[in-house]
């Protein structure tokens, strides 16, 4: 008889957590007016959607189902996401998106369970790298939005409510995520 595995209130936790995520990044992308901050958002928005998925098809697998929790600060992150009222940068900071802090994140403490199978450890394995890719993204959106409210991209013909495209995103690289979260989202 196979026992319960230990690491499944962490696939659970994951699972819920990026449904939440979702959510509140498909809200965002919604009513940005910033074209590049847009197509970030999608890409996350799309990740956190596949995150949700396949970790609650990881969670069937192993014979068990998602356990969803109720996130009481949800409806009013996502109100938030949805405000056209807040720019971009005051969204980054009210989500605590700017990175600041430096050293270990919450996943370096995933794989202390020495139990983990293979499967999971994989699964586990490309969600983190894929998270810390969302962070780095999402750190230099912020710095970019930043450094365009500061006045050091020299776009100062815009109006201040209007976000200027983060500098690290305004390369033609921009352009290849945005078509290809597109046709991603086409796919989907
Ligand atoms: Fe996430």
């Amino acid at each position: 008889m196979s026992s319960k595995p230990t690491y499944l209130g962490l696939l659970n936790a994951v699972a819920v957590a990026e449904l939440g995520g979702e959510s509140l990044f498909k809200a965002w992308a919604a009513v940005t007016p910033n074209e590049d901050v847009r197509a970030l958002l999608q890409t996350v928005a799309l990740r956190e959607a596949e995150h949700a998925r396949s970790f609650a098809k990881r969670i069937d697998e192993l014979g068990y189902s998602v356990l969803s929790k109720d996130d009481p600060g949800l409806p009013e992150r996502i109100a938030t996401a949805k405000s056209k009222k807040l720019t971009d940068r005051e969204k980054f900071e009210k989500f605590g998106l700017t990175y600041r802090r430096k050293g270990a994140d919450i996943f370096t403490r995933f794989f202390n369970d020495m139990t983990i199978d293979i499967q999971t450890g994989e699964l586990l394995g490309r969600y983190i790298s894929e998270e810390r890719d969302t962070g780095r993204r999402l750190k230099a959106c912020y710095d970019g939005l930043l450094a365009a409210e500061n006045g050091s991209s020299g776009k100062s013909t815009k109006a201040p409510n209007a976000p200027a495209p983060p500098k690290k995103l305004t390369s033609s690289r921009s352009v290849k995520r945005t078509s290809s979260a597109a046709s991603r989202a086409k796919s989907a």
